[in-house]
């Protein structure tokens, strides 16, 4: 089997080394690069994040690249409340040893994706690297086999406005760019990662792997989870970004329809709300399969069984 090849652009976020661990975990996958954006926290901190997160994994040999350290138009806004200060409190880890990689991130997702056929673009923070990706060589829309991006809200609304989803919010004008490239996307937005929650049994069996991978998710999860548990009075947070590299695994824990998704950049009220056409009403091109739901347990099992593997 021919591993899919696939490129991470991150603003890691526990929830996004989550993610990036199962795509180093998981055979199926070959990760060609992580390039990283200001999101979460700032850039210097996803930069330094990502490569923490590849060294934990044994995998300093993954090229990390460093890319925008601000929105296309608005002023960053950042989510040290959710992640605390470094964006990977609650396990203290090494510095990281491995350089990151000379030359923008931009520029490293042109120049793979102009080489190479078939690449999957992961995307798990704002879309700011994508967007100017695409403004600075339009050809890869054509390139591209399928962008699998979280973010986004339809029922479940936001969770950083009562409008928008946290990563749409920070860029906008990037979430639009890209949505409206013609490119085939796969959405995972908040009414699937709420129903995905890191409950004191799920995290337990995580640390049950005893391995330094199993412990650091486990510690990354406690972490992250109280800020969702106070706000939202459920046991648990949702575990958003690992549903991008799970659908790619085993789509068939999610469901979805294809839709019509547009990006509110007008209205300061809801600006970056995904508003996505669930049932239809408008004769808009349908521009992403957007997931409803998923089989959470299936999901930690997916998880926990792969991250079994490594260090
Ligand atoms: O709204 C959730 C998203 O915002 C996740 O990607 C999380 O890591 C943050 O970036
Ligand atoms: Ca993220």
């Amino acid at each position: 089997m021919t591993p899919r090849q696939i490129l991470i652009d991150t603003d890691p976020g526990q929830d996004d080394a989550i993610a990036i661990l199962l795509a180093l975990a998981s055979p199926e996958l070959e990760v060609l690069g992580i390039t990283t954006v200001a999101g979460n926290v700032p850039l210097r901190l996803t930069s330094r994040n990502a490569r923490i997160i590849c060294e934990l994994a044994g995998r300093s040999d993954i090229p990390v690249y460093a890319g925008a350290d601000k929105p296309l138009q608005r002023a960053l806004v950042t989510a040290e409340f959710v992640h605390g200060k470094s964006g990977l409190d609650g396990i203290t880890l090494p510095e990281p040893q491995m350089p990151l990689r000379e030359g923008h991130a931009v520029n490293f997702l042109i120049e793979t994706l102009m080489a190479r056929e078939g690449v999957t673009v992961c995307a798990l923070g704002p879309l700011t690297n994508i967007a100017l990706a695409l403004q600075k060589e339009p050809r890869i829309a054509q390139r591209i086999e399928r962008i699998v991006l979280m973010g986004g809200g339809y029922f479940e609304g936001g969770n950083i406005t009562p409008a928008a989803e946290f990563n749409f919010y920070v860029d906008p004008q990037a979430a639009a760019q890209v949505f409206a490239a013609g490119i085939p996307i796969t959405m995972a937005p908040l009414d699937v990662t709420h129903q995905a929650l890191t409950t004191r049994p799920r995290i337990a069996a995580l640390r049950a792997l005893g391995n330094r991978v199993g412990e650091a998710a486990a510690a990354w999860m406690e972490f992250f989870e109280r800020f969702d548990e106070e706000k939202y009075g459920q046991e648990g947070g949702p575990l958003h970004d690992p549903c991008v590299i799970a659908w790619l695994l085993k789509p068939e824990l999610f469901t979805g329809r294809r839709c019509n998704v547009e990006i509110e950049t007008g209205s300061e009220l809801t600006l970056g709300m995904s508003v996505v056409d669930w049932w239809g009403v408008t004769r808009r091109p349908q521009n992403a399969l957007v997931l409803g739901g998923i089989d959470a347990d299936g999901y930690f099992r997916l998880i926990t069984e792969r991250l079994g593997v490594l260090p």
